[in-house]
Formats: structure tokens, sequence, C-alpha cells
């Protein structure tokens, strides 16, 4: 089976269930400051797992663009992924354990759908804890399936729970279904440090919020959220050992091939895995908006660019290159996510530039290196570029380790790799303590300052549109309870006078008392209404549009204020580059 007809099915399965279809929100999360990027199904339904009612109903299935980056440094192994789509299912206070474990059994092992012997599926529940009992209910559940004992283990936290995505919020037990991928039949017992086992899906249970003091409280609403990896399954649905080895990826190597003009080899080698990894990641970024940059998501994207071109000169490819393998993704998944062809041009334009400004870039680092090795007395024995110097290279002109040691070879240097590697932890310590920093605040605060803020955001946003003009687009927004942040497509640096005058509109607003309303309609009458803000594909889609008085008509998830009374003054703190094209607004209100 192809990954498009497992998506296909898994949509089908769920919607003959009685739930709707969602599409998946973009890979940058709006309105949640506490992590880069969409990480999971779950992420977009944060505030409606807490609640909030979703506008499509109480069963929602989809997939769901996800990015990972905690792992980068391991992708190049045939396992590791920094995008991936998840498949997933919700019950938003509807059904749980019973129902979602036996739709999952279903989906599994019915010959309709991916038809999966009961032989080769073992599953693990929660053993419990302090913090809640063992999942007794969901035990009994996959034995009444036909689950044998020996398939079913008992694990703690560590294995069984999942959530919450950043420090607080829902969380809850889960059960986790493996399949046998080894050769023959699969052993009796499951054994869970046998990595042949494979997980294939994850139901959690989400029946508990994580507060910030750390406590465990029980959910109003009981909530089931499922994740199904496409990739992982693919795989597996195919008897291949790796998704490489799947057309997910195929036709970005083929591609690769035919710009080194070479044949298409046995086994693929980590370059180019890390090549057609990062290249789809990329191009899926770049595809919601992401443009290369210094911060944030946009360092992100810039350092899988940089890294798939490092590695495509090991490979010796000279010319530029990455616009094709880019557009391999926008003609392989255009179909499912439209956006890549809506924004192609802009994504072979942003690809084109961000190679030939790295290509730069390497040849200064190359000039630098050599500068460097020219001020080494020629009477020197043992010539060493120092750790510290090798880790300035990866820095600042991001030149790996392996090719500044290539380079010092030539000219009979050695390199302290030990002094890199101390440099390198140094680094790592201090941006580990830099994302700590970023997790402070809880997700999906719906305080009334947070809700604020979310107001202040849409009258902001509609101000710059009067000021600066109608090609002012939202680019992103993270919101704390302590201050808005608004990325807009703008090309150049507000000056004085147009600040001043967005910041008097703003307040001007406030003062005037707007009642803020809220109403649900299908993405096309919000479109014929003159909404603004992120629309989808599906025009049948139904949405939530927020008015404020008959100024601001914006599409948004909420929450908001009831009334721009609710504050008092806007300013704006700091108006700054954020990416290329891209400009970025701290502001700050006050509130009564
Ligand atoms: N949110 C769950 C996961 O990511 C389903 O595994």
């Amino acid at each position: 089976m192809k990954a498009k007809e497992l998506r296909k099915k898994y949509i089908e399965f769920f919607t003959s269930k009685n739930h709707k279809e969602i599409k998946s929100a973009p890979l940058v999360p709006e309105n949640d400051p506490t992590v880069l990027f969409t990480t999971a199904g779950m992420h977009p339904l944060i505030s409606y797992l807490l609640g909030e009612k979703h506008p499509s109903g109480t069963k929602l299935v989809s997939a769901q663009k996800c990015v990972r980056t905690g792992d980068i440094e391991e992708v190049g192994d045939p396992v590791h992924l920094t995008f991936f789509e998840m498949l997933g299912n919700w019950s938003l206070g509807e059904y749980f354990k019973e129902d979602a474990i036996k739709y999952s059994f279903e989906f599994l092992t019915s010959p309709e759908y991916l038809n999966f012997s009961l032989d080769n599926l073992a599953v693990t529940v929660f053993a419990g804890d302090d913090d809640a009992p063992f999942d007794e209910e969901a035990y009994n559940i996959w034995r009444e399936l036909g689950m044998p004992v020996s398939r079913i283990a008992k694990l703690g936290k560590k294995d069984n729970w999942w959530g919450p995505a950043g420090l607080t919020g829902p969380c809850g037990p889960d059960t986790e279904m493996f399949y046998w991928t080894g050769e023959g039949d699969a052993p009796k017992d499951y054994d869970p440090n046998n990595k042949l086992w494979v997980e294939i899906w994850n139901d959690v249970f989400m029946q508990y919020n994580k507060t910030e003091d750390g406590n465990f409280e029980p959910l109003a609403q009981k909530n089931v959220d499922t994740g199904m990896g496409l990739e992982r399954v693919t795989a597996i649905l195919q008897g291949k050992a790796s998704c490489y080895d799947t057309e997910l990826f195929i036709p970005l190597f083929e591609k690769l091939d035919e710009i080194r003009g070479v044949d298409t080899p046995k086994s693929r080698n980590d370059s180019e895995r890390i090549i057609v990894e990062h290249l789809r990641t990329a191009t899926f970024m770049m595809g919601d908006g992401i443009v290369p940059g210094n911060v944030d998501q946009a360092y992100v994207l810039r350092r899988l660019i940089r890294r798939a071109i490092r590695e495509g000169k090991k490979l010796d490819i000279s010319e530029i290159w990455t616009t094709k393998m880019a557009q391999v993704v926008i003609d392989e998944y255009s179909d499912v996510y439209k956006e890549l062809s809506r924004n192609a041009d802009k994504i072979l334009e942003e690809f084109d530039v961000e190679e030939k400004q790295f290509q730069q870039t390497l040849e200064k680092g190359t000039r630098e290196f050599e500068k460097l090795i020219e001020k080494v007395p020629a009477h020197i024995q043992k010539k060493v570029v120092s750790g510290k110097k090798a880790f300035y290279l990866y820095e600042t002109y991001g030149f790996p380790l392996e090719l500044t040691i290539e380079m010092a070879q030539e000219k009979g240097f050695e390199v302290d790799i030990k002094g890199y590697e101390k440099a390198y932890k140094k680094h790592q310590e201090l941006s580990r303590k830099g994302a700590e920093k970023k997790f402070k605040g809880g997700l999906a605060d719906n305080s009334k300052a947070t809700s604020a803020l979310h107001t202040a955001t849409h009258i902001l946003h509609q101000a710059l549109r009067e000021v600066l003009g109608d090609h002012v687009a939202q680019k992103g927004s993270n919101i704390t309870a302590e201050r808005l942040r608004f990325d807009f497509s703008h090309p150049e640096k507000m000056t004085p006078e147009q600040k001043a005058e967005v910041t008097k509109i703003v307040n001007d607003k406030i003062a005037e008392n707007l009642v803020v309303t809220c109403e649900e309609m299908s993405v096309e009458e919000a479109k014929n209404q003159g909404a603004i803000g992120l629309f989808g594909d599906k025009y049948d889609e139904v949405v939530k549009v927020y008015s404020i008085g008959d100024f601001s008509k914006e599409i948004c998830g909420g929450p908001h204020s009831e009334n721009t009374g609710e504050l008092i003054s806007f300013k704006i703190k700091k108006e700054e580059s954020s990416s290329r094209g891209v400009r970025r607004i701290k502001g700050l209100i006050g509130l009564k």
C-alpha cells in the first residue's frame, strides 16, 4: 500500500465512524509561544482538548504535518526524520477508551483497511504510579479483543504517558501499538527492548491537565488523542526496513542521482539521506511561509538547508541544485498540501537565494581558514587547528568538523577534536538554557491578559493594513501573558511616523469600547465577508471569525476579550526584521 492510500484509508475509516476531517494546521503553531513547530496532531487542538468548542464538532480526524528537531543530529540513519505526517483521530469529550481502542484494532486488523495479523501485534498500557492508577480498563479491552497476556506490557510514565506538549496542559495515560518487523514469526512475548517491535500507533487518554505546580488535575472533559506515523507505517505495509525505501523518498533520491549524473546506487548513504530528508522538511517549512533567517523557525530552516548543501558538497555537487529537489517535493505532495503549489514560486526563489548566499559564506570561510593557517609560523613542527577555531568555523561559516579536518589535512595540519567537542558542548548547554527559557509560560493560556493580547493583535493587524497597505498579511503570531509578537509581510523598516500612526489607531479603537463577537461560518462565507487571516484550502470547512466592532474581521481560534474596553492602552515596544520581507512587532498593552 502506498502512503497516499494509507492517508486516504485512515481518513475514510474515521469519517465512516462519524468523524469530521480537519485539514493540517501550519507547521508554525498559531499563538503558542512555548514551541517553534507543530510537533503532533494534537498541537493545534490544545484549546479544544481543554474544553473550547471546535467548529467541526467533537469527533475529528486529520493528517497533520509535524516537525520535531530534537533528533536533528540523528538524521541520516534509516529511522530519524525531522518532518513527518501524523495521522490522528480525536474525541473531544465524546467516546473514550473502549471505542478508541476498538477503532484502532479494527483499522489495523480489518481486511478492508490495513489487514495486519494479530499475530504480529503487541501493545503496552500504563502500569500506574502516584499520579494515576494502572489502566485496567485499557488492559481489559485489549484482552477482550483477543490480545494475549504475553503481548500486553504494563509500563510506567516514561513509556505509557503522553503530554503535555509543553510544560503544562492536557495529558494522560496511553496505550501504544507495536508491529513485529523481524524475519519469521513474531516471538510469543513482547519485549520492549527489542527494536524489531516498531511502534505504529499511540492512543492517548487525555483525562488530566498538568498544572504549573506539577499536579495532575482531572479534566472536566475526557478526550482521546491518537497518533500514527505515516512514514513508518508505509514502510511496514511495503515490507521495507526503512521509510527511505518507499515512494516518499525514492523520487527525491532519483533527482539527486540525476543532479550528480550517477546511476542508481545499490544502497543509500548518510549524506544522501540527510539531503532528501532535510530538503523535504525545508520545502514544507517554506510552504508555510517560513523564510531562512537567524532566529527561531527561520534559523532551523537555514540550518537544514545549509546542512543539505554541505552534504551535497561531499557528493561533489557544484551546481545550484536545491531548487530542483524542492520542485520534486512540490510535485509529489501538492495534491494533499496545496500550500506547496500555491507558494511554489516563492519556495523556489528562497532556495535559490539561500543557496547562493551560503555559497558566498562558504567561500569567505575558506579564506578565513587559509588566513588562520598562514598565521602559524613555518618552523612549528606539530601544526594544530585549535578546537575553538574549528568551532568558530562551524558556528560562523557553517563548516562541519569533517570539512575542517579535510582542509587541515591537505595543509599538513591536525585538528584538536577534543577541544572542538568541548566548545560544541558548551554551546549546546547555552542553547539548551535558551530553549528552557522559551518553554516558560503555559500552553494555551486562556487568561484575561492573553485574551486581551489576542484582541490587540487583531486591531494591530488591521491598523497595519490601513497605514502600510493591503500587502500586510500575518506571517506568525506569538502571544504570552506578558506581550504580543506579530510577524507580517512588509518589505522595509517602518518609519517613526508610521509606528506612531499605527499606535494611535490601535489606542483609538481600544477607547471606542468595541464589542468583540465570534461567528462560525464556512471559509467561503468568511472570504465573502472580507475576513482576513489564515484561510484553509477547503471552502466548506467551518471556521471561527472574530469581529471587533466593524473595524476588524479575522479568522482565528480565539480566545478574545469580550470588549476592547477591557484594554486601556497599546504600545509598540520594538519593530524589527524577522526574516526576508517579514517585519516583527513586539507590543505591550495595559489592562483595566
Ligand atoms: N499525541 C500523541 C503522540 O504524539 C498521539 O504520540
